[in-house]
């Protein structure tokens, strides 16, 4: 049975700035889900992680369907007015384009999507962060998929010996998809070489060079492309099956562990370290610090099992603690140097009109 798994999300409006969505917000995206489901979706899950709402969906129709993309357009156009009755911050925020045009890539939510023939039994992982954008998933990905010293699979299991492919997309190119095809283990050092540049070079897919099925899909929006200027951060979404011929959970998991510094929290402006945080969290810290939920599900004829909340189990609060002890660090330092990201991801802010101004009253010196 070729099956779709979709998630699409977007942030419609929060509480208190961009905390969390409110309980009506949620309850409205959930019964329009739920009233236009049948015929289309086999199951549907809807979760929120800080202020961004995603449906996840199961279905036969192909990644791209715009009949499921109309669906969650519509779901959150209604949460939307849900927002705007409660004056909920930024209400309809990640909903740039007027009218629906057949897909919603381009209009502002963001969204992954993988198509499989469903194994007899379908593990897979569900991913959303909030206050950072695609290229946090970088490194995991690369652990994960690349390296043995975080993935014993990679030299234990034949179904991984093969290794894995890396489609990388170059998300500042706006005209059209620039994407290149890696291999590892062969190009580890060209795919280390662009993945360290996250604000330009994102996973948008993984793929086992084994099997030849899909692996992994990241969101890979810039919401400043659509809009020319900044309306948020692209928090993103992933959706990533493991066991048999993938990884295992704990070997994608594994790499949360580390915290590392990302690009968003206060403003999308800052370097701070990423949170594993339970399903359902808002945010607080200096908006933020960037969070990431993760919801593993099994599978069958397109029926999901109940989520299990990943990052609940007691192993992650000693991380959260190290976690909050990076963040706080790093806002010892306030604007100055690594805490703050490069002049190049805040020229879509307000920071250019204020640089303009000072430029005019540079003089130079005889
Ligand atoms: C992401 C997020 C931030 C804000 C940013 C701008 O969820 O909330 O990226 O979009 O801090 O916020 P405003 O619009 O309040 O200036
Ligand atoms: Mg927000
Ligand atoms: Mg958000």
């Amino acid at each position: 049975m070729k099956l779709t798994l979709s998630v699409i999300k977007a942030d419609i409006g929060s509480i208190g700035g961009h905390i969390c969505p409110s309980e009506r917000l949620m309850d409205s995206v959930h019964n329009h889900v739920n009233d236009q489901s049948e015929g289309l979706l086999l199951d549907y899950y809807l979760s929120y992680t800080g202020d961004d709402i995603a449906i996840l969906m199961t279905h036969e129709r192909g990644p791209g369907d715009e009949k499921i993309h109309k669906l969650a357009w519509d779901a959150f156009l209604a949460g939307t007015e849900a927002a705007k009755a409660e004056g909920l911050y930024g209400a309809g925020q990640d909903l740039l384009k007027e009218a629906f045009s057949g897909n919603v890539r381009g209009m502002g939510p963001a969204v992954a999507e993988l198509e499989f023939d469903e194994r007899p039994n379908e593990p897979f992982l569900f991913f959303a962060a909030d206050k950072t954008d695609p290229g946090a998933y970088n490194l995991p990905l690369y652990l994960a998929f690349a390296d043995p010293m975080n993935t014993p699979g990679l030299m234990l299991s034949p179904g991984l010996a093969a290794g894995f492919r890396f489609v990388i997309m170059d998300v500042n190119y706006t005209e059209a998809d620039r994407v290149i095809e890696l291999n590892a283990p062969e190009d580890l050092y060209d795919i280390a070489t662009l993945l360290r540049d996250t604000e330009r070079y994102v996973v948008e897919s993984v793929w086992s060079r084994g099997s030849g099925e899909q692996a992994a899909a990241v969101s890979t929006s810039r919401l400043h492309n659509i809009a020319g200027k900044y309306t948020g951060k692209d928090d993103p979404v992933m959706l990533v099956r493991v066991q048999k011929d993938f990884p295992a959970t704990g070997e994608i998991l594994e790499p949360y562990a580390i915290g590392p510094y990302v690009a968003g929290c206060m403003r999308g402006s800052h370097q701070m370290p990423l949170m594993p945080v339970q399903l359902n969290s808002g945010i607080s810290y200096f908006d933020g610090p960037p969070v990431v939920s993760c919801a593993a599900f099994a599978m069958h004829d397109g029926k999901l099992t109940e989520p299990v909340d990943v990052f609940s189990n007691p192993f992650w609060n000693t991380v959260r603690g190290h976690v909050a002890d990076k963040a706080i660090d790093m806002r010892r330092q306030g604007f100055f140097g690594a805490a703050m990201l490069p002049m190049s991801e805040l020229e879509y802010t307000g920071i250019m009109k204020k640089l303009e101004t000072l430029d005019d009253r540079f003089r130079v010196r005889d």
